[in-house]
């Protein structure tokens, strides 16, 4: 049976809880939108959405899990917009680097890092034929640019990931201006990965106390609301190529 053409084409990174299930949900909820997820579980999306397993600490698995996208070239006539998020996102080893895990550690920067790099190059190539303007959104975390007690690979991977995409952006602008990418701080949001910060001891992370609080005063956003504003904010074409946005700094 021939599949209707698709306007927007998502392609989103650990969709199984938190962000990515919200961010998946935001995008099913455009007209015409396809959402192919890139996550170690079994879907929850029952149409218009295809499920690649995948462990992004596998970096090589990356390019063939890009080759198993199932969309029909007529599917792909009328896009407007194809949109790839990097969301998927570890935060372990918590603790000063002396006591930390060396697989531990490697994971980090694979998964925050290396994963969204790879994931990008065969993005580009897959999604370059394509009409309409693509997105690449690379979450990161106000870790990036504030050194925390405990966190030293993942701030150093999201540091890492703002570096990465002002440099794409520059090669974008030159070699395919089709293609956008920045990178998006979601806030304090309300998911397991804030629920393993405060199950921390003092000794892992010092301000394990301030986050205990922000949860108890309300402070946490649910990841619906960050997730539809992002979403909301991208087609609104408020994400410029280049650019680093904090969610909580943005009108939405
Ligand atoms: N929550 C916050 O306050 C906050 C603040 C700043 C930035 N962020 C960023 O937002 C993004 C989403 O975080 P979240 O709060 O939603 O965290 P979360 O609830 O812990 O979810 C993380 C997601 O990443 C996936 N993932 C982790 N390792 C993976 C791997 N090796 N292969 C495939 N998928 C993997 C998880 O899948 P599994 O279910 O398979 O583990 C899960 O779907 C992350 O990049 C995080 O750094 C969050």
């Amino acid at each position: 049976m021939e599949q209707p053409p698709i306007e927007h084409l998502f392609l989103i990174t650990g969709t199984t809880r938190g962000i990515g299930k919200a961010l998946a949900a935001s995008a099913l909820a455009l007209p015409n939108s396809f959402v192919v997820s890139l996550s170690r579980a079994a879907p929850f999306l029952k149409v218009n959405h295809q499920n690649i397993r995948i462990d992004l600490n596998h970096t090589d698995r990356i390019g063939p899990a890009v080759k198993r996208i199932q969309i029909e070239r007529q599917q792909t006539s009328r896009l407007t917009h194809t949109v790839l998020i990097n969301n998927a996102g570890v935060l372990d080893p918590i603790a000063p680097i002396g006591d930390c895990d060396d697989t531990l550690l490697a994971r980090n920067i694979r998964v925050n890092l290396t994963a969204p790099l790879v994931l990008t190059r065969h993005f580009f190539n897959f999604a370059r034929p394509f009409p309409g303007h693509k997105w690449i959104v690379n979450i990161t975390s106000g870790a990036s640019r504030a050194p925390y007690y405990g966190w030293s690979a993942y701030g150093a991977a999201k540091a890492g990931l703002d570096m990465a995409t002002r440099a794409m952006a520059m090669e974008f602008s030159r070699i395919d201006p089709t293609f956008t990418v920045c990178a998006v701080a979601p806030g304090t949001v309300d998911t397991a990965m804030q629920e393993k910060i405060r199950n921390c001891s003092v000794q892992q992370f010092d301000q394990v106390d301030k986050f205990l609080k922000l949860k108890e005063s309300g402070a946490l956003h649910p990841p619906e609301r960050a997730a539809t504003a992002l979403i909301r904010l991208l087609m609104d074409g408020r994400f410029k190529n280049g650019g680093r946005y904090d969610l909580r700094e943005l009108k939405w």
